[in-house]
């Protein structure tokens, strides 16, 4: 039996563990999958310690995206790029770090959402890890512009090729809002338990914009609600988890598990209907 997992601290709450374990089954793969809470300071000896039990591959999540990095033997581009690994694989008993995060969005955007990126007008809300992710995937799509809005505009300044976005403060992407087609939340404002606040006021928002909101807890956000009930068509975080998850199976496997089953199993745990 093949051994795969994910680093964390915590993830006793996480998710991959049953999507993973689902998948293998249903494909026969005698494999399996499972969370270790890794404190920082014990990074190190974890990724040794898997090397050592001939781990095939695992997740990597918060705290130890960035961190990771330095004990890999080799970097994929998009992983340097993003400036951190989500998922590992174990090729001949070398750790090469891979990100399907941003890749797993755009995926998710495109397949459940049916849109078309070529041309498309994009605002992104916050410029964290995730944001960065995001924008190097949706800038491989032929878009016309991905702006980032943030609270702290040097963070957006600091990865954003110039040619292709503006930055903006929080204020300055709300008046703008009715200029793009696409709008992003890639902060965690509004995730559980903080479930009232809003990343930015939807009063510009022009009707049948997508808006797309990386939080699955709780599955519908104010945000979004809000967005749903002023025309918007409108997506949750559950496809870029889901997918994000379903790239790295396919690296570890390269099988491209069913993402409709995993996406109604997530669903069912978390407790609600897709949106
Ligand atoms: P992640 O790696 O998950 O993206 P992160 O790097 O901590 O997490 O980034 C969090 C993002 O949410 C940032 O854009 C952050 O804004 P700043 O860059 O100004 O810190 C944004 N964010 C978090 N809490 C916020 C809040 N209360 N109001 C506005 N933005 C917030």
């Amino acid at each position: 039996m093949k051994l795969f997992g994910l680093i964390g601290c915590p993830v006793h709450h996480s998710l991959s563990p049953l999507m993973h374990n689902d998948a293998f089954q249903t494909l026969h793969i005698d494999a399996h999958y499972h969370a270790f809470h890794v404190e920082p300071h014990m990074l190190k000896e974890a990724v040794q310690g898997l090397k050592a039990l001939q781990c095939a591959g695992f997740n990597v999540t918060i705290p130890h995206k960035t961190a990771v990095m330095e004990y890999m033997d080799e970097l994929d581009e998009t992983a340097k790029q993003m400036g951190a690994v989500n998922t590992v694989v174990n090729e001949r008993g070398k750790w090469v770090g891979y990100n399907t995060d941003g890749e797993g969005f755009v995926r998710a955007l495109c397949e459940q959402m049916n849109v078309q990126l070529c041309g498309a007008r994009i605002l992104l809300v916050g410029a964290g890890g995730a944001a960065r992710g995001i924008y190097f995937a949706l800038l491989q799509h032929h878009v016309s512009a991905v702006d980032v809005c943030n609270r702290t505009t040097g963070k957006a300044e600091a990865f954003i090729k110039k040619e292709k976005s503006d930055v903006y403060s929080l204020e300055e992407g709300e008046e703008r809002l009715a200029e793009y087609d696409i709008v992003i939340n890639t902060t965690s404002v509004g995730m559980y338990p903080h479930v009232e606040a809003m990343p930015i006021s939807l009063r510009n928002l022009k009707k049948d914009t997508i808006v797309s909101d990386i939080i699955y807890n709780p599955l519908m956000t104010k945000w979004l609600q809000e967005a749903k009930e002023k025309g918007a068509r409108v997506q949750n975080g559950v496809g870029m988890f889901v997918y994000q998850g379903a790239l790295a199976f396919e690296k570890w496997t390269g099988i491209f598990p069913n993402t409709k089953r995993m996406e109604q199993l997530v669903i069912q745990k978390l407790g609600g209907k897709p949106c």
